[in-house]
């Protein structure tokens, strides 16, 4: 069947909450239907699960559509690629029988997230008082150096002595903030930073390519590109739960910026929106459930995170969030994933506003204190208490099921275009 929601010829895909929202699974559909597929932003901080029959693949840089043969998969301008973890994904998803041959490339202009900055970004971490709960990837302070202009890109390697001085300076630099904070630097920091420079110079000869002008020459001559967040609307460093955030724009417009095409070539924008919501990492989550209801969905979902394990904080569904993300991402449609997770409950919440001080918010507020003062306005729907894991049409579904989506369909502004109801690549359901 061919993929509605592909129909125009570059769509972005975005998470719409805090992450985790099934991205991995959406684009794997997608992919089934699409030439190129593309990473605009992040790292190894994300964890995009996919399941191809019995076997779970996490890929963290390498893009999802990766599990598709023939696909062109694309790490672009915007990503801080960890050259280090990107060998060792990509020959094990080699070694699991995927045939990546000839079909990755990465960026020239790509920064590089070098060793010490995942040293950098632990060490502030363990010192910190007031914790952001990163994953420890180094994500911050690679995007640091790139804002402030003392980052090193895939293209230096090209000079390999300029390369080597732009890396001794980072790791002086490293140093010496890791002096501040009283931490020790790794006695392999050194050996590391040079084994990240030789795995660097061989990607720049084996896949290294101008993202922009692929992508670009693909939409001219009518293939289908696809465009892959990783993160999610709330964890954008501009329009997120800022300090609580990650260091990149997560955001639909961080797509053309961050693999080098013009925005006027995306035609689509794909919310991925989990049917209630998670956060990993600290920062307020309004509609956070109690301790045991929390607990009881965290086994539902398996909400464990993908690239560290730690438990994911769960809550109800939050209509005021998804509507700041139809917003800010101008979303044409939604994919609603994990229905199959609430089957068992017996009546479901929506939350519509939010009470700050006793004054009504309709909006996601900028505040970061009137966020963890908020007191959700819920809505209360029926549970559908039916399994919807066998469901292949919107006809299938519970009456109950179909309200609901009805539901955060009319809240959020945008149309529901697929539901996922399960892992397996089968569970989904496509929508006119
Ligand atoms: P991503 O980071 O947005 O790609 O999402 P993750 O992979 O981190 O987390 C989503 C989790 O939910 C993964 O374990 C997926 O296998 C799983 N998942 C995705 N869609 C569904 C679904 O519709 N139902 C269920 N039960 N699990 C799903
Ligand atoms: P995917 O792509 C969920 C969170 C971290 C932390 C904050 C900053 O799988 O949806 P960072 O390491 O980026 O500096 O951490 O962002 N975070 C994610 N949460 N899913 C992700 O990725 C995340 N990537 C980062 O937990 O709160
Ligand atoms: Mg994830």
């Amino acid at each position: 069947m061919s993929n509605r929601s592909l129909e125009g010829r570059c769509t972005v895909v975005v998470g719409c909450q805090w992450g985790d929202e099934g991205k991995g699974k959406i684009v794997d559909v997608l992919a089934e239907d699409a030439d190129v597929i593309a990473r605009y932003q992040g790292g190894a901080n994300a964890g995009h699960t996919v399941h191809v029959g019995d076997d779970e693949f996490v890929l963290h840089q390498i893009p999802s559509g990766i599990l598709h043969p023939g696909t062109r998969c694309l790490l672009g301008n915007g990503v801080v690629l960890d050259v280090l973890q990107f060998f060792e994904e990509y020959d094990a998803v080699r070694a699991r029988g995927v045939d990546v041959e000839g079909r990755v490339g990465v960026s020239t202009r790509a920064h590089l997230l070098m060793p010490y900055h995942r040293v950098l970004d632990q060490a502030r971490e363990g010192a910190a008082t007031d914790k952001i709960g990163t994953t420890g990837r180094g994500i911050g302070p690679a995007y640091e150096d790139k804002a402030g202009r003392r980052g090193l890109r895939l293209a230096d390697l090209s000079d390999r002595p300029r390369a080597e001085r732009l890396a001794e300076e980072g790791l002086r630099r490293a140093r010496a903030r890791l002096d501040d904070l009283r931490a020790d630097a790794p006695s392999a920091l050194e050996a590391d930073t040079r084994r990240a420079l030789d795995a660097a110079e061989r990607l720049l000869g084996a896949m290294g390519t101008e993202v922009g002008l692929e992508i670009t020459a693909a939409l001219d001559a009518g293939r289908r590109v696809l465009l892959e967040g990783a993160q999610g609307t709330a964890l954008d460093l501009d329009h997120g739960t800022y300090p609580y955030v990650t260091s990149s724009n997560t955001t639909a417009g961080g797509a053309a910026i961050g693999v080098g095409i013009g925005p006027t070539r995306v035609e689509r924008v794909l919310g991925v929106v989990k049917a209630y919501t998670t956060r990993v990492g600290n920062g307020p989550l309004p509609t956070a459930f109690d301790e045991a209801m929390d607990e009881r969905m965290r086994e539902l979902g398996g909400e464990f995170g993908a690239t560290t394990g730690r438990p994911r904080r769960c809550g109800w569904f939050d209509a005021v969030l998804v509507r700041l993300a139809a917003r800010v991402n101008g979303l044409t449609g939604l994919a609603v994933t994990k229905l199959d997770v609430l089957d068992t409950l017996p009546e479901l919440r929506i939350a519509t506003a939010y009470e700050v001080g006793g004054e009504r918010l309709e909006e996601f507020p900028a505040d970061i204190g009137h966020l963890e003062r908020a007191a959700p306005v819920y809505e209360t729907l029926p549970g559908w208490r039916r399994s919807t894991a066998g469901s292949r049409r919107l006809e299938d579904l519970p009456r109950e099921a179909r309200a609901y989506l009805d539901r955060i369909e009319g809240l959020a502004g945008a149309p529901v275009r697929m539901v996922s109801v399960g892992t397996r690549r089968d569970q989904i359901i496509h929508r006119d």
